[in-house]
């Protein structure tokens, strides 16, 4: 595949001297074809299977998201610490796990060394933090929607397949899909 990775310029950032240690940031994300990750700020399919493992994989994690991303969601996910970023200073949710952030130089406070913390979307913070994640878990559906939001592309080159396994398809799960782990290179 084709590499764009974006850089992100956080000038005396913590983050960056993060990138150096074996800090633990994972992306989580369902990509369709032609990088299609949603449309109108919704999913644009319906994959209990694949929402259940989201729920396996991230409970009782940190989980950072942007602000259009947690609108999205239609309220505080169980068992996960929210990280919502957001450039408005107004934005307040009254909830012991939610922390609200409108600058990602504050996410070093979050993310260390002993636990993994998930980026979980949505375009715009997959694009801000992918130079900083370490693993992605991807579920790749090979079926083509209609989108207005794409995932970046994956350089090869950066990102070494650790697994493949093929999603379980039925009548509720009716796409063709893979789960595939990478790990930066
Ligand atoms: N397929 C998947 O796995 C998956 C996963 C997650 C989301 N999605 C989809 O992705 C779409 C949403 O993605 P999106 O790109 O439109 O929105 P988003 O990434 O969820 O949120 C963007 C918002 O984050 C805030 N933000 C961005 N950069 C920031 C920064 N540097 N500092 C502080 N705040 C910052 C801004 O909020 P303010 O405007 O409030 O300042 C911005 O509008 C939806 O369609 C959703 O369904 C898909």
């Amino acid at each position: 595949m084709i590499l764009s990775i974006h850089k992100v310029d956080i000038p005396n950032s913590t983050l960056e001297k993060k990138k150096e240690a074996i800090y633990m940031l994972s992306i989580i994300v369902a990509i369709a074809n032609d990088n299609v990750i949603g449309k109108d700020n919704k999913l644009i399919w319906h994959l209990p299977e694949d929402l259940k493992r989201f729920k396996r994989i991230t409970s009782g994690h940190k989980i950072i998201m942007g602000r259009k991303t947690f609108e999205s969601l239609g309220g505080v996910l169980p068992n996960r610490k929210h990280i919502i970023l957001c450039n408005d200073m107004k934005m307040d949710i009254n909830n012991e796990n939610v922390e609200i952030l409108n600058d990602i130089s504050k996410l070093d406070k979050y993310i260390n060394t002993e636990e993994e913390c998930f980026v979980i979307g949505g375009a715009t913070i997959y694009k801000l933090l992918m130079p900083y994640a370490n693993k992605m878990y991807i579920t790749k559906i090979n079926h083509s929607f209609e989108g207005d939001v794409f995932f970046p592309e994956i350089n090869e080159k950066n990102w070494e397949e650790i697994s493949r396994e093929q999603g379980l398809k039925n009548e509720e799960n009716p796409f063709d899909y893979e789960y595939i782990t990478y790990i930066r290179k």
